[in-house]
């Protein structure tokens, strides 16, 4: 585990930012906080989720599994499952004859996630997947890039799981090249999600949680260094589409 903070802003998904630093300043520190984080926020995530719609909801989390080939049959691994919004559509799209795997480190995520949907669950976090080699078709991580300390040893543990020819694809927001979306995003995140916040009954937890999504947003690698990395660990084809100037996904194969 990198202790050291220098290093880790190096390696993780975060770049080396001023705002970051409130929040944690060891690996050590950004795990334990942000398990709190989504353990406490986890009962309001869904609502919050769809009212404030940054994940930009179920139906495109379901559209680009389906425009990056999860088919019928195939083993799925959900890495960062959280409640299981990538989750839930990739059991009905590998249908009953396939397999998914729902992995996390935070377990009132995953317990939210057993309440919709019988898969395999996994505690545990992107750096160290606790599975054998070549054991899935396809890796899914929805919004949970920002989160990982360790780029570099998450992708190389996303290409040791995958069977040859399998199929990586990361949603993720990427902070917005053009000032007019930057603007609106910024009023988004500090204006009109504490006001939705409210409406969703655990007020003080999930505010926290959008506050900090806010600043991974601002401080959030781009999306050149993020497609490098997917290179560097192995992956062809690498390819990143972008829809609204914000939503990312990331792909690539294993050769
Ligand atoms: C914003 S939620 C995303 C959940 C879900 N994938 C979705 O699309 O809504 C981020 C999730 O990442 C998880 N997480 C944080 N650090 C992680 C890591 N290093 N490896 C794997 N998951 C991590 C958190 O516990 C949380 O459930």
């Amino acid at each position: 585990m990198n202790m050291n903070p220098s290093t880790q802003e190096s390696t993780g998904a975060l770049k080396s930012d001023p705002r970051m630093k409130q929040y944690f300043s060891s690996e050590d520190e950004r795990r334990r906080m942000t398990k709190t984080l989504f353990d406490d926020a986890a009962p309001g995530y869904d609502t919050a989720e769809s009212l404030t719609g940054l994940g930009s909801g179920a139906w495109y989390r379901r559209e680009v599994l389906m425009r990056m080939g999860l088919k019928k049959g195939m083993t799925l691994l959900d890495v960062a499952a959280g409640t299981g919004l990538v989750t839930v559509p990739g059991v009905e799209l590998v249908g009953p004859e396939g397999r998914v795997i729902a992995l996390d480190p935070s377990p009132g995520m995953l317990a939210e996630l057993r309440k919709k949907v019988a898969v395999e669950t996994l505690e545990g976090y992107a750096e160290a997947i606790p599975l054998p080699d070549a054991q899935v078709d396809f890796v899914s991580m929805g919004y949970a890039l920002r989160h990982v300390g360790d780029i570099h040893k998450a992708f190389a543990e996303y290409l040791r799981v995958l069977r040859p020819g399998g199929q990586v694809c990361i949603m993720e927001i990427s902070r917005p090249r053009s000032r007019l979306l930057r603007g609106l995003l910024s009023f988004h995140i500090a204006v009109l999600v504490p006001l939705l916040a409210r409406l969703t009954g655990r007020h003080a937890d999930v505010k926290r949680l959008w506050v900090y999504y806010g600043d991974t947003i601002e401080a959030a690698l781009d999306p050149d260094t993020i497609q490098e990395a997917l290179r560097r660990a192995g992956f062809a084809d690498v390819a990143c589409s972008v829809s609204l100037g914000i939503f990312r996904e990331y792909t690539g194969h294993k050769p």
